[in-house]
């Protein structure tokens, strides 16, 4: 049912420090850091050439990654994100299966414009997994 890795979110304290490292050390492509304010995070876009890394950083008051920061300071892996054809498809077949989704079970639109949902990492080997129609 899954498809391609879509992107790995990694939540970092320092948004340009953690830019330089992926521009300069490792050599990939980033953006320019782009404002997400209704996803309440800045994020910088690694291109790689078989998918994506997602740099995040809070944005706002009340972002939802503000406690993830908190728990880890020095940043760390935050949830992956896998494609799938037909989102409300993959959602039943996984609440058929016990899989909880998190919030009302709705998708929601995503930071790429496309439709998502998030499924429970404890349902998930202990990772967020992030669930967005191609
Ligand atoms: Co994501």
């Amino acid at each position: 049912m899954i498809g391609k890795l879509n992107h790995v979110a990694i939540v970092v304290p320092d948004l340009t420090a953690a830019t330089a490292l992926y521009r300069d050390t490792l050599g990939a492509a980033v953006s320019q850091p782009v404002d997400l304010p209704p996803h309440g995070v800045t994020v910088v876009f690694v291109e790689l050439p078989n998918t994506k890394i997602e740099l995040l950083h809070p944005f706002g008051e009340s972002s939802p990654i503000a406690g993830f920061l908190q728990k880890n300071p020095s940043g760390g892996i935050h949830h992956i994100c896998y494609e799938v054809d037909d989102i409300l498809a993959a959602r039943d077949r996984l609440k058929a299966q016990g899989a909880r989704v998190l919030g009302d079970g709705e998708p929601k639109i995503g930071a790429h414009d496309k439709p998502v949902l998030f499924l429970h990492p404890k349902d998930f080997c202990g990772t967020l997994v992030e669930l967005e129609q191609a």
